[in-house]
């Protein structure tokens, strides 16, 4: 089994830049950008041109290294920190569901408060080494997750999943498809449903891409048509990613998650989510406070470029939904698995 191309790289040093592969453009063409200011970064992010909340959180911390390439090489401490405070604020402001977003630039001006005695150009390399290793723990997140997630799975079990929670949501092989790589590695036969994820695709577009590229058998299905799929026996187990975790369980995700979570527990199916402890957000009481983004219209009405409702059309188009912790069998993490899903047993895994 092939291992897919890294979701983004850091070239060079301090003053060195971002290189990521652009998922817009998946699966038709296969291309890398440049991120050479803290604008690109927090276009791409924008964009979806990296997505996925582990995937966020990581190009975020590396956006701050570019984003502090513009001081003079002379700046004092003030006009650095004035600086990093700008970057921050304005990466912050890109997207605003996952929370991995802003653990890992919280993570970042952390170290820079623990390291206030560095130089300007000592503290930037130090920063430089922080965002590495924030990708190389996502990394090995994944990896655990895969495992711990694996040990659920039956030979022949059909899985479901939605949106893409693969390896380019994160710097590693992904949560929910790093459960399915590590199952097909053990030689485990599975079949994996992927819905198409309306609006913009990452199920179709990305999941199916990735599943092909590393051999685990794949059918893509229209989100309306789990229900069937379900009743029709094809799959056993649902699987998805999450990008906000409250500490009481409830799990936001892609825009349809709520839906084939209700779907899993009508028909018996245990529904899945596979997360790191960084997408964990236990300031919140419950999946109620977590902000849902809204994108534009054109997402819906012109999709992909070609348009598919009258113009002027009104149009709601948010772009997560909670899955509640009743609906949730288990949430899988890189430290264990969670399950029955409270209040008591997030905090106790999650805090450990
Ligand atoms: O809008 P997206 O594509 O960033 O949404 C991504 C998802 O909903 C993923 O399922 C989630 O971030 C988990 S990725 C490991």
């Amino acid at each position: 089994m092939t291992e897919h191309p890294r979701t983004m790289r850091w070239n060079g040093n301090p003053d060195g830049w971002l290189t990521m592969i652009d998922q817009t453009l998946l699966p038709v063409q296969f291309k890398e950008i440049e991120c050479k200011t803290v604008e690109d970064v927090w276009e791409a992010i924008k964009m979806l041109r990296v997505r996925g909340a582990p995937a966020i959180g990581c190009a975020a911390a590396y956006g701050v290294i570019v984003g502090l390439q513009t001081l003079e090489s002379n700046a004092d401490r003030d006009a650095f920190n004035y600086r990093l405070n700008e970057v921050t604020g304005y990466l912050a402001e890109s997207r605003p569901t996952a929370v991995n977003l802003f653990w890992a630039l919280d993570r970042i001006k952390r170290v820079a408060q623990e390291n206030a005695e560095l130089s300007p150009v000592k503290m930037h390399q130090r920063l430089l080494d922080e965002a590495k290793a924030i990708e190389i723990e996502d990394r090995e997140m994944c990896a655990a997750i895969g495992r711990h997630g694996a040990t659920l799975i039956d030979p022949g079990t059909g899985i479901l999943t939605h949106c893409n929670a693969g390896g380019l949501a994160t710097a590693g092989d992904g949560t929910a498809l790093a459960i399915m790589f590590a199952a097909s590695a053990d030689g485990k036969e599975i079949h994996v449903y992927a819905d198409e994820t309306r609006p913009l695709l990452q199920g179709a577009r990305l999941t199916t891409w990735e599943l092909q590229q590393r051999g685990v058998p794949v059918t893509l299905i229209c989100d309306s048509m789990a229900g069937q799929v379900m009743k029709e026996k094809r799959v056993q187990a649902v699987i998805t990613g999450a990008d906000r975790i409250a500490a009481n369980g409830d799990a936001c995700n892609k825009i349809g998650t709520y839906s084939v979570a209700v779907l899993a527990k009508a028909h018996g199916i245990p529904f899945y989510v596979a997360a790191p402890s960084t997408t964990f957000d236990l300031s919140l009481e419950s999946g109620d406070l977590i902000p849902i983004e809204e994108r534009l219209p054109e997402e819906i009405t012109a999709g992909m470029g070609k348009q598919t409702a009258p113009e002027n059309t009104e149009v709601y188009n948010p772009a997560f939904d909670v899955a509640p912790a009743e609906l949730i069998e288990a949430i899988i993490t890189e430290k264990g698995i969670i399950s029955p899903v409270t209040t008591e047993n997030v905090r106790s895994m999650i805090e450990e």
